[in-house]
């Protein structure tokens, strides 16, 4: 068989890292080395605070960088286990000499390695054509080139990142055309992790497809590369395919997935408008098991680097082989994503009588999802595209991963504005605000499960409210009194004794649940909240005067438009 001992990954991002890191975590004997041009991301790398934020992540690079003199293997289970679940305190953690690197020289790394992941980026193309749809191959084509020329021969290549469907092709074709003597494989091994969880994935993977040409020498790059994987991930798990198979089967399953976002994103406009409850349909649906629960979570819909770029990818595929039908099912899946977040701001606007003029909006969350800093796609911008165009006079963003100046740079697609804020502090961003929006799902948002407004006092008997209130609606099964927001009378006191309500803001202990009813007291009346990830009890904020509406539910007789 194939022997490898040196590994080299090209593209030291969200992708390349995380699967470098646990590859050379498994494998203490192999040398992995991670490339990069782009110098000041391997100089973070390097460094002692790991550039991406990801749990678990900076635990094993520093195992496989330093080596378990410096940091030792008991420490990093135990905060594996910790922070990426109890399974991980049962993995096995070889003692090392260190045996991962990070370099911007590239040339020698190629020319050492016995197999080298491609990991670039392919975002979608901007403009010519296919523009909007096609992936943009500029990365991919300069490191094959770069390869061709460095690489020693014999060495496997390993398609890591997503792409077209038969790129191996157009990889041999650039291998021949610079090195016509040398002979080099070509795999695909494409990534399913997910951001935020990435190393949770990649330690316990569903399955690992490896797609090889379908010869003797093919397969045994296809057996070499599962032989490194076979370190920890069972051997039933582990896929050969047909190159052409593996490369396709990654949009696809990013379709798939993304469809099923869709599908029930668009029962939620059907649920605004006759007054069911898209939580309870999914539920309903879900429990079916050839349907499943997973992936029926309605809400602003998908963002995030892959499933846009993926479905982009497949369409523009399937319209280029002459099949506009099939390009335009699956195109309908980006459709109704937009249509989310358009119905979504359309919603605020209209709720806050049509006007945001003189009015602050507060935004939480700006990652595409919870567990990740990562912005790329993030359906904020598209939010605030439309509310900016109302004319507010703030638009006011706090997200507790996302750092201030990465969110900064992502408005600047927006052509700057003075309108828009930034804020580390959470209660800051939400103070004065006429409608908060969640737009993340970060656990943090939702409220600690025992209530933040048991120490308020409310009013417990009729006789506790001022003669002006109206009747009282209902009694309660805990003992208080259901009460309409305007029969809160008096406000109660800041729940967190701001000095005489100085607003004096500590700063946000991502640790800890966001006290509503702190946001509540310094919110303008009618202290709208529009719940974008359906994350929120509405119940429970009623209770602190806040009145939550949410996609996909009718609540407050509202209907959209
Ligand atoms: P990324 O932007 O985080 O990282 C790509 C890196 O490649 C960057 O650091 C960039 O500087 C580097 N690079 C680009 N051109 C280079 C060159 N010529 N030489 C050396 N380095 C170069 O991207 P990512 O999120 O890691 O995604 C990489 C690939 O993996 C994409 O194809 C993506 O579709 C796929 N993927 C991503 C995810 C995800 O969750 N992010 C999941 C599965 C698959
Ligand atoms: C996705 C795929 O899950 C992963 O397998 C692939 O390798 C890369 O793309 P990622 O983009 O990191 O991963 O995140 P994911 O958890 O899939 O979420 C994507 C988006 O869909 C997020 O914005 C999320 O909020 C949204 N989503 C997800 C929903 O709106 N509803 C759901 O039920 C699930």
């Amino acid at each position: 068989g194939v022997v490898i001992k040196n590994i080299c990954f090209i593209g030291a991002g969200y992708v390349g890292v995380p699967t470098a890191a646990v590859i050379a975590l498994k494998n203490p004997f192999l040398r992995v080395t991670v490339i990069d041009r782009d110098e000041f991301r391997i100089r973070r790398w390097n460094s002692a605070h790991v550039p991406i934020s990801e749990p678990g992540l900076d635990d094993i690079v520093r195992l496989t960088r330093d080596g378990s003199k410096a940091c030792s293997v008991e420490a990093v289970k135990s905060s594996l286990a910790q922070r990426i679940g109890a399974r991980s305190s049962k993995i096995s953690i070889p003692a090392r000499q260190p045996n991962l690197t990070f370099a911007t020289a590239s040339s020698k790394s190629m020319a050492e390695a016995d197999m080298i992941f491609i990991c670039v980026n392919t975002p979608t193309k901007v403009t010519g054509i296919g523009a909007g749809y096609a992936t943009d191959m500029t990365a991919v084509e300069s490191v094959v080139k770069e390869v061709a020329v460095n690489a020693k021969t014999g060495a496997i290549l390993v398609e890591k990142s997503t792409v077209p469907c038969r790129t191996a092709k157009l990889v041999q074709d650039i291998l021949d055309t610079y090195r016509p003597r040398a002979r080099f494989q070509v795999l695909s091994n494409p990534e399913f992790l997910s951001e935020g969880t990435a190393v949770k994935n990649l330690l316990h993977p569903d399955r690992v497809i490896i797609g090889s040409s379908n010869t003797i020498p093919g397969r045994r790059a296809a057996a070499a590369l599962a032989k490194i994987y076979s370190t920890w991930v069972d051997r039933s798990k582990i896929l050969g395919t047909h190159v052409w198979s593996s490369e396709l089967a990654k949009l696809v399953a990013n379709a798939m997935l993304a469809q099923r976002i869709s599908s029930i994103n668009s029962i939620s406009a059907i649920c605004e408008g006759t007054g069911a409850d898209v939580h309870e349909v999914a539920k309903s649906i879900g429990l079916d098991p050839r349907i499943g629960p997973q992936f029926l979570k309605a809400g602003l819909g998908f963002g995030g680097s892959c499933f846009r770029k993926d479905i982009g990818s497949l369409v523009y595929l399937a319209r280029s082989l002459g099949l506009h039908e099939v390009g335009d099912y699956w195109n309908q899946v980006l459709l109704i994503n937009d249509l989310q977040r358009k119905r979504f701001a359309r919603k605020v606007i209209s709720r806050l009588n049509g006007t945001l003029i003189r009015k602050k909006i507060t935004l939480l969350g700006f990652a595409f999802k919870k567990d990740t800093g990562d912005t790329r796609e993030s359906v904020a911008i598209d939010i605030i595209r439309v509310l900016l165009e109302e004319r507010p006079a703030e638009v006011a963003i706090f997200d507790p991963c996302c750092s201030v100046a990465g969110i900064q740079s992502e408005l600047e697609n927006l052509g700057g504005h003075d309108a828009l804020n930034v804020y580390a502090d959470p209660y800051q961003a939400c103070l004065d605000a006429d409608a908060i929006l969640v737009v993340t799902d970060w656990d943090n948002f939702r409220m600690a499960s025992t209530p933040d407004h048991t120490n308020i006092k409310r009013p417990q008997s009729p006789t506790d409210l001022t003669s002006s209130t109206s009747t009282i609606v209902a009694d309660r099964a805990d003992g208080f009194l259901n009460l309409s927001k305007d029969q809160y009378l008096p406000e109660p006191p800041c729940p967190s004794n701001c000095p005489e309500c100085a607003y004096s803001f500590p700063s946000f202990n991502t640790e800890e649940h966001l006290e509503w009813a702190r946001i509540s007291y310094h919110m303008k009346k009618p202290k709208l909240v529009f719940d974008g990830r359906g994350i929120l009890n509405a119940t429970e904020m009623e209770k602190l005067g806040i009145r939550v509406e949410a996609l996909g539910k009718a609540e407050s007789g509202f209907t959209l438009f």
